[in-house]
């Protein structure tokens, strides 16, 4: 029985790889996409997650969710992803509708209409659309399979200020509410993301690819490269996002440990910081599986298979 999943995103280059991954794989039943501002506004986010389920050939729902975090002015990203947010490769306008409706009615529609405990949500921007549909209707809450997330960091610290990492930045109250909530989490924080960075021969094999989805992931990945190797002197690009499906698909290329994670929300300096008990030096409880190392021959050989199958 295929894995149940919404993908709520702010593409993105490395969203729209997860996107293009999980659509992909028939483990997995992408139920909707929810878009949210993020990485750049809402107006282009789900515009970008239309056109990269243009690009997949697959037939899913894509819904435009919140267009702010819940409690602050929206924070985005065109210095990393570009001003359209998939900078790197031109896709043509989408033919694929926005569907009517609100993105947190459409979640909390989902949790309502499908068996409690089989539905998973994941979300790879500020978690702002899951805190508002649990808002909404707290009880949906209890029937959410688990959350897997990309956000946080702990031993990387930060990427959008030195101690914040950016989904959970842009709107650390969604984040604090979510990471409150109860329901079981797994944290891909820039921790493992940041080993899963792209290489030169990598993005050669999907230029090379006899598809239009590989040269399409080159041309992002090619770009959203330039920030961090210039940030960080790394070679290749963190992809971020893709690692959450990753995870779904192969849990044993990632290790990690049960720990508790609070968020920040009222630090000057520290606003949206994940404070990642991993040494247990605290009587918090547990609340969040938090990803640290990932075999990235691993990761790569599974999103190359993948990609490979798509139109
Ligand atoms: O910090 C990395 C995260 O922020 C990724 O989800 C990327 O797409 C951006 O949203
Ligand atoms: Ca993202």
């Amino acid at each position: 029985m295929p894995q149940k999943i919404i993908i709520d995103t702010d593409p993105g280059q490395d969203d729209a790889v997860a996107i293009l991954t999980a659509l992909a794989s028939p483990e997995l039943q992408v139920l909707g996409i929810t878009a949210v501002a993020g990485n750049v506004p809402l107006a282009l986010t789900q515009v970008n997650a239309r056109k990269v389920v243009e690009l997949s050939g697959v037939d899913v729902p894509v819904y435009a969710g919140c267009d702010r975090p819940l409690a602050r002015p929206l924070v985005t990203a065109e210095h990393v992803h570009g001003k359209t947010g998939l900078d790197g490769t031109d896709l043509p306008e989408p033919s694929v509708p926005l569907q009517d409706g609100h993105a947190v009615d459409f979640i909390i529609r989902s949790l309502r209409d499908h068996d409690a405990g089989t539905v998973t949500l994941v979300p790879v921007g500020p978690l702002t659309n899951i805190a508002e549909a649990f808002r909404r209707a707290p009880d949906i809450v209890a029937r959410v399979q688990q959350i897997v997330l990309m956000g946080g960091a702990y031993f990387e610290v930060g990427n959008i200020t030195p101690a914040a990492e950016f989904n959970i930045f842009v709107d650390p109250e969604a984040a604090a509410e979510v990471f409150a909530s109860g329901v079981p989490l797994v944290v891909l924080p820039l921790d493992v993301t940041h080993k899963a960075l792209t290489s030169a021969d990598w993005i050669a094999t999907l230029r090379a690819m006899p598809n239009r989805t590989g040269p399409a992931v080159a041309g992002w990945t090619d770009f959203f490269e330039r920030f961090d190797t210039e940030k960080y002197g790394s070679s290749g690009a963190p992809l971020h996002d893709p690692c959450t499906i990753a995870w779904l698909l192969q849990p044993d290329l990632f290790q990690g440990r049960r720990i508790n994670v609070e968020i920040e929300t009222e630090g000057g300096l520290t606003t949206g910081m994940t404070v990642a008990d991993w040494w247990g030096v605290t009587d918090r409880p547990a609340n969040a599986l938090f990803l640290k190392d990932v075999d990235r021959d691993g990761l790569f050989a599974l999103l190359t298979e993948r990609l490979g199958r798509l139109p």
